[in-house]
């Protein structure tokens, strides 16, 4: 098939790279003329496992190709997906000013009639916007289908490649069928994994996904806040309520926030959906209000270490990146500390595998950055774990504890043996289980961390 990808950003590449891996013309375009000289010149613009070899051959092939010029990549497609961001305005709702640009770009190109794929998360009756949007420019019909887009970053090519499932939400049939076929080679073990529905509960579908995510997360960190006032441990309780199956282990890790650019953007837009057709989304207000804390919580559970006062101080952190095996920062729970701990005067040594020049663009020089986590270390008051590369999860810690000035630890994700550092002489601060509340609390016959 002959597909044009509009917008090249992290989703848009990835869709337009698997589709050209799997054997269609694939042309993807982008209005930021210094991403697509880049990957004219292949130079991939994000960090995303995998998806720089596979960019290359599909290149080589001649399958995959990038531009700016909207107007020759719609002429040469059948279909057209649109992979523009969609950010939150200031109310919280989906900016859809980038879909709908891009929509009436695809009508001021159109030679003859087109399906266009929503792959953008956009709220409920977009795809009635698109439409309108795209034929106000042109005599052609246009056939909008919503496909929302579950990949992962970090794990994006294999989401792509072997999707749990694809949504496809379309009420007209032949559009149907064209996308069927599209996705039949990514589904091949099992063809149900491409679920049809109408576009109005496909558009529904992703905004419920990445809510329910959202909402485990919330709901473990409260657990854990609560754990730590009781003197329980988080991991322990997530063992045993995530083996029951009606509940199941992933998305139930404790840790300082979710970020990203969906979940935060996701919920808001959703909330303020509800709120256009008078419902009150009580649940994701909470969601929200509980990541928005936090994101402060290990700031906060520092600030208490050193009696409130740490200026001058300086503090090594672990990851910048919202999540490991990506650059992204958007929404990163870095930033939040970051800029709480140097609004308190405390001087801050950075490092991340993939997300040093991201944030070199968001702290400028307000901060130092180090390539190496160790070089972080030196002079510094404590050191902080907030993204949980794996690269982060063994250190030596004699080394750890020699460079740091004190051996203070704040793991924002629970990745380390607490009564190991216990042992070693770390004074150490998990997330969901507070040491010391905890030995408070040690039976007669104890089970050990
Ligand atoms: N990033 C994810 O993990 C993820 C996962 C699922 C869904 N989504 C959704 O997919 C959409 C895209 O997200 P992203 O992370 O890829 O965004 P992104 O910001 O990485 O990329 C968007 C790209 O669109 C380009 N663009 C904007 N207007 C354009 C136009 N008129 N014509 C051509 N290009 C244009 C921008 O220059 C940018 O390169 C969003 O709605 C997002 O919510 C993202």
């Amino acid at each position: 098939m002959r597909i044009a990808v509009i917008g090249s950003g992290y989703v848009g590449l990835v869709a337009g790279t698997c589709f050209a891996e799997s054997g269609n013309t694939v042309v993807c375009v982008d209005v930021d003329e210094k991403k697509i000289d880049g990957l004219n010149n292949g130079v991939i613009p994000i960090y995303e496992p995998g998806l720089d070899e596979m960019v290359k051959h599909n290149v080589k092939e001649g399958r995959l190709s990038f531009t700016t010029d909207n107007d020759t990549a719609v002429k040469a497609s059948e279909i057209v997906f649109i992979a523009v961001g969609t950010p939150p305005g200031e109310d919280g709702s989906a900016d859809l000013q980038y879909v709908l640009e891009a929509a009436r770009g695809v009508g001021r190109a159109a030679n003859g009639p087109k399906i266009i794929v929503d792959k953008s998360t956009v709220p409920v009756g977009t795809a009635d916007l698109v439409k309108e949007a795209a034929e106000s420019q042109t005599k052609y019909r246009m056939t909008v289908v919503s496909n929302p887009e579950f990949l992962k970053e970090g794990a994006a090519i294999d989401d792509f490649m072997k999707p749990d499932r694809v949504v496809v939400g379309s009420d007209n049939e032949n559009a149907r069928d064209v996308m069927h076929r599209l996705y039949e080679p990514f589904v091949h073990d099992n063809p149900n994994k491409i679920i049809h529905m109408d576009v109005r509960s496909a558009e529904v579908t992703k905004y419920a996904a990445n809510a329910m995510l959202a909402t485990r997360i919330s709901f473990m960190n409260e657990i854990a806040n609560i754990c730590e006032r009781v003197g329980a441990d988080v991991t322990r309780v997530r063992s045993g309520i995530g083996s029951d199956g009606r509940i199941g282990m992933p998305f139930l890790y404790a840790g300082c926030g979710y970020g990203g650019s969906c979940f935060p953007k996701d919920v808001q837009a959703i909330i303020r959906t509800a709120g256009e057709h008078d419902y009150d989304f009580e649940i994701l207000k909470a969601v929200e209000s509980v990541n928005a804390k936090q994101k402060f919580l290990l700031f906060n559970k520092l600030m208490k270490h050193f009696g409130g006062d740490i200026a001058g101080k300086t503090f090594a952190v672990w990851g910048l990146a919202f999540k490991p095996r990506t650059d992204d920062m958007r929404e990163a729970p870095a930033i939040y500390i970051i800029n709480s701990l140097l609004e308190q005067g405390a001087k801050v040594k950075a490092t991340d595998p993939e997300a040093i020049a991201v944030a070199k663009e968001i702290f400028g020089d307000k901060i130092e950055y180090c390539e190496h986590p160790y070089d972080t270390l030196d002079g510094a008051d404590a050191m902080l774990l907030v993204t949980e590369w794996s690269e982060f999860r063994n250190p030596d810690f004699d080394t750890v504890k020699s460079r740091l000035k004190s051996p203070v630890i704040f793991d924002g994700r629970n990745i380390y043996p607490k009564g190991e550092l216990a042992k070693q002489g770390f004074t150490y601060y998990p997330i969901g289980s507070n040491p010391a509340v905890n030995e408070a609390h040690k039976s007669a016959d104890p089970v050990r961390a």
